[in-house]
Parts: C-alpha cells; sequence; structure tokens
C-alpha cells in the first residue's frame, strides 16, 4: 500500500513537472516500504524513473552516515543503493558537521534547489512520517524548541529525552507537501494514533496532529495493530495495511 502510493506519487509528479522530490523518514517502520521498493524495481514489477526523482530525509541522527542509527544508511541499505538513483539526486543532511552547521547547510541545500518565493516553503511532492507513542514525527518531539520554528526549514532541534541533538525539517515545510503519508506500525502508537485522528488531539499537544498540509494530501496508512483503536468509520484516507 505504502509502496503503491509511492509508485504514484512519484509517476504523477515526473509526468507533471519532470522529477519527483520525497523527503524519507527514518525509525524502522519505513524499512519494509524500501525494501518493497528496491524489490519490485528488481524484479521488474515496477519501472520508476529513478534518474527524475531526488531524496532528501525528513529528519536525520546526529551520527555519522555509516553509523546503525543513521537515517541516511538506512534508507541507502534498503534501497538507494539497489535502485539506479544518480548520486546527485541523493540529497543527505552532512552529520558530519556539527548539528547548527549541518541544519543551516541542509536548509541553504534546500533554498537552492527548489528556490522557494520569499517567505514561501519548498513544496516536496511527498514526505514520508512516522508517529511515535509519544506523537513526535520527524524529530519534532513534544514541547521541544523546533515545534515554534515559523521561518526557518529545517532546526537543530535539542531533544531533552534523548539528550541529542537531530535535524528535523520544520512544521512550515511539512505543511507545505504536496503530498504527507504517516506510515505507522505497532501497538504501542494505537493510543497516539486514535486521539491524533479522532479530533481528541484538540490542543495539538501532539507534533504529528500539527501535520495538516494547507494544500496537500494527508495519508495515514496504519497497520491494524496502530489502527486498533479507531472507530470503525474513520475516514477513508486512513487506510489499515
Ligand atoms: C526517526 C524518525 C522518527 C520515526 C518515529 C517512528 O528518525 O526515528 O524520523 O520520527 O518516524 O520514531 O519510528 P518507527 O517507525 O521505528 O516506529
Amino acid at each position: 500500500m505504502a509502496a503503491d502510493e509511492f509508485t504514484h506519487i512519484a509517476r504523477d509528479a515526473v509526468g507533471a513537472r519532470g522529477r519527483f522530490t520525497v523527503a524519507l523518514a527514518g525509525g524502522s517502520t519505513p524499512r519494509g516500504i524500501y525494501s518493497l521498493l528496491a524489490e519490485d524495481a528488481r524484479k521488474g514489477v515496477t519501472t520508476l524513473p529513478w534518474d527524475r526523482m531526488h531524496f532528501f530525509w525528513g529528519d536525520e541522527r546526529c551520527v555519522l552516515p555509516d553509523h546503525p542509527d543513521s537515517n541516511y544508511r538506512m534508507a541507502s541499505e534498503t534501497l538507494l543503493s539497489k535502485v539506479p538513483v544518480p548520486p546527485a539526486n541523493v540529497h543527505r543532511v552532512r552529520t558530519e558537521l556539527s548539528a547548527a552547521r549541518a541544519a543551516a547547510e541542509y536548509e541553504a541545500m534546500l533554498r537552492e534547489f527548489f528556490l522557494p518565493e520569499p517567505g514561501l516553503f519548498p513544496r516536496f511532492d511527498l514526505i514520508i512520517l512516522g508517529i511515535g507513542p509519544d506523537g513526535h514525527t520527524a524529530s519534532l518531539f513534544p514541547k521541544t524548541a523546533a515545534l515554534s520554528e515559523t521561518l526557518h526549514l529545517v532546526a537543530a532541534n535539542w531533544v531533552d529525552k534523548l539528550q541529542a541533538h537531530r535535524i528535523t525539517l520544520t512544521l512550515p515545510v511539512l505543511n507545505a507537501a504536496s503530498a504527507v503519508m504517516f506510515v505507522v506500525s505497532g501497538g504501542s502508537k494505537a493510543e497516539v494514533v486514535r486521539q491524533v485522528l479522532a479530533g481528541q488531539d484538540a490542543g495539538c499537544v501532539y507534533p504529528a496532529g500539527r501535520v495538516q498540509p494547507a494544500s496537500g494530501r494527508l495519508l495515514w496508512l496504519l497497520d491494524s495493530a496502530a489502527a486498533s483503536l479507531l472507530p470503525p468509520d474513520m475516514d477513508p484516507t486512513v487506510r489499515t495495511q
């Protein structure tokens, strides 16, 4: 399901604008999606215009790119090393720099690539996001400074509970996307998914609840465990896989 959506959006974007821009999520849930995309490409099940596709990250841990915790490494191992994406189309966060410099450089690169009008934000064709049991998404964790960023595209966000900085796209960029796809697995997310999707998160306590693309599609792809607390008449854009 998520791989199908990815393929559909990628084909539409390249057909309409000659390129596809996607910000990948980290963590464990997307591994399966990336592996399936690579496997479908290997078997010829899907043919995608890989040379017209540009890969970015919605967030990154402040570790070297070959570190086991690196989101770049995870996407490279599962997908990017297995499909013919030109290296120049892979736009990783340079985490060998300090957190502040990595964020500043990533922002400069986004501005140079997307050339957003002054005061506007880059419009990704697709942003893939996950959600944590605490309602964080990308590296926008509850009660962290990056949540209130309204001007910058990227933040070096200090996350107290991790005692670490994380590099993350900010909410204005997430909400400028043409499509945002949450991919969620596991019963540990069921309660936060219920509160966010059933409108119980009135105060937008959860960062994930603040992802509301202004003029874009919002898709939630949930496994049955993550969807287990949702009312049966849930919005059709919320699909369980
Ligand atoms: C990260 C992710 C993070 C992730 C959620 C869910 O860098 O870890 O960007 O926001 O999407 O923590 O992770 P799982 O999919 O592994 O549950």
